[in-house]
């Protein structure tokens, strides 16, 4: 019998050592290596592994570019259009996908959701996580029809696989890749080589059978996926589901994708009957108050391909202890302190002196740079009292000299502002270039500097 020892492995790069250290010399990570046992062979006396395969196998021809024939690549419907966005127009087959959240975002749900509502005959849901009764109260609870959906509860890889192929499933779902196990690896389930070898033997089915295949994965506390980074490279699509627990909102961003744009964005409201797509996901991000109160300005941000209108909130007020708070939900703590500065410096408004509390509401976070201006115009609303028109949004970059820079896409934001019902949005002039092109009746107020954004809209 092949004997076997005790190695530590790091589980962001993969380095090996044979003692346990706290910190990676190859990648510098910190606390990453976990044990594991390692199958010795004899490989000095062996004959090299590519000649026996030569001897026995018989290997796929190689073909010349042009000799290759284009397929054309067929898509299933998930029966979900937010899913199919997201997975860049629907279920490509022979693929794999990941699908990574932290626990309790929903990741079950929707994948569930799937099983029940995708027009496929068998779909193999497995559950490591969960027992058959939890899942089907789950399944009572989305009321969906489910006469095509299957539950195995099994951890082991090659039964599961096995299964699959005797019933000849057409989707297979499998919940959780920590949770399963491959019996040919001694290692427990969840360690850097179980996900490997599991991984590997999912998309070689996935590839063999040309059936797409959903794994889920959870992720730590930093959000990464919990695991290799191997796992994802080795996938097709990697889908990241993230939103805050306390708000009903998630959303799906890909993260990679061989077979479409990562550029994608999908959103999705919890409530009691599962997760439902969001349609007009600017309507919702919106806070539903009709008196207009300082302190909060609309931004038109474009996240992915999707223009999104959301409401940020600035509350500033006489500093309580000696050194003011700056604290921001949603949105970057040293970010907001450089706007703070860029107003101090370049218009004289003092916030030295002030607690500043910002909230991006909705409870999604958005990267997009066209916020800075929705953002400076809450501050000095905020600190002016000066309650903001309703029906005004923004989109522009603010600069360290206090100039509002270009952003991206404007004339979709300008498009998105005016579908919403807004009557004026402010852009910087140095996107002025697309005014010729804009037929909206929506008015453009362009701003070049933050001072001008002051007069111009501020200024009684
Ligand atoms: P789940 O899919 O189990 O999360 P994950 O698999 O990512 O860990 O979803 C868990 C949460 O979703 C749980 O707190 C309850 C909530 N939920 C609803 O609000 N409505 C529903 O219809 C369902 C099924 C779940
Ligand atoms: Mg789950």
């Amino acid at each position: 019998m092949a004997k076997s020892r005790s190695i530590f492995i790091c589980s962001s790069c993969g380095t090996k050592s044979p003692k346990w250290i706290g910190h990676c010399t190859a990648c510098g990570e910190w606390n990453t290596y976990i044990e594991e046992f390692e199958t010795l062979t004899n490989t000095a006396k062996e004959e090299p592994s590519w000649k026996k395969m030569a001897k026995g196998l018989q290997p796929n021809a190689i073909k010349r570019l042009d000799e290759i024939q284009e397929s054309v690549l067929k898509r299933l419907d998930c029966g979900d259009p937010e899913l199919n966005r997201a997975l860049g127009g629907g279920l490509v087959k022979g693929s794999v996908t990941l699908l990574a959240g932290q626990p309790g975002i929903g990741k079950s749900t929707l994948l569930l959701q799937l099983a029940m509502t995708i027009k496929l005959e068998k779909v193999l849901y497995i559950s490591g996580e969960e027992s058959e009764e939890q899942i089907k109260i789950r399944a009572q609870r989305l009321k969906k029809s489910q006469n095509n959906c299957y539950l195995f509860s099994e951890t082991n890889i090659e039964s599961i696989l096995q299964e699959a192929s005797k019933m000849s499933a057409e989707l297979i779902i499998i919940d959780s890749i920590q949770t399963i196990y491959n019996g040919s690896n001694s290692s427990t389930a969840g360690t850097v080589s179980q996900i490997r070898d599991c991984a590997n033997e999912i998309i070689r089915y996935a590839k063999e059978m040309n059936i797409p295949i959903f794994i889920i994965g959870h992720i730590t506390k930093e959000g990464d996926i919990a695991g290799p980074k191997l796992l994802e490279h080795m996938v097709d699509t990697v889908l990241h589901f993230e939103g805050d627990k306390h708000y009903s909102y998630r959303i799906l961003r890909t993260n990679k994708n061989r077979f479409g744009s990562t550029d994608e964005l999908s959103l999705y409201e919890m409530n009691s009957e599962g997760l439902n797509p969001v349609l007009n996901p600017s309507a919702l991000l919106l806070s539903q108050h009709d008196e207009r109160l300082s302190g909060s300005a609309v931004a038109c941000t474009i996240e992915g391909l999707r223009p999104l209108l959301v409401e940020t909130q600035a509350l500033v007020g006489g500093a309580v202890y000696s050194t003011p708070q700056r604290v921001a939900t949603g949105f970057d703590n040293r970010k907001l302190s450089m706007l703070l500065a860029v107003l101090e410096k370049r218009c004289g408004f003092h916030f030295g002196v002030q607690d500043v509390f910002l909230n991006i509401a909705g409870g999604i976070r958005i990267n997009d740079p066209a916020l800075d201006l929705s953002i400076v115009a809450s501050l000095i609303s905020s600190l002016e009292d000066h309650a903001l028109h309703r029906q005004i949004c923004f989109a522009g970059e603010v600069g360290l000299s206090g100039e509002i820079r270009a952003v991206s896409r404007v004339d979709l934001r300008i498009q998105e502002a005016e579908r919403q019902g807004f009557k004026a949005i402010c852009i910087s002039k140095f996107n002025g270039s697309i005014l010729p092109r804009n037929k909206s009746q929506i008015k453009i107020v362009q701003l070049g500097t933050v001072h001008e954004l002051y007069e111009k809209v501020f200024a009684k």
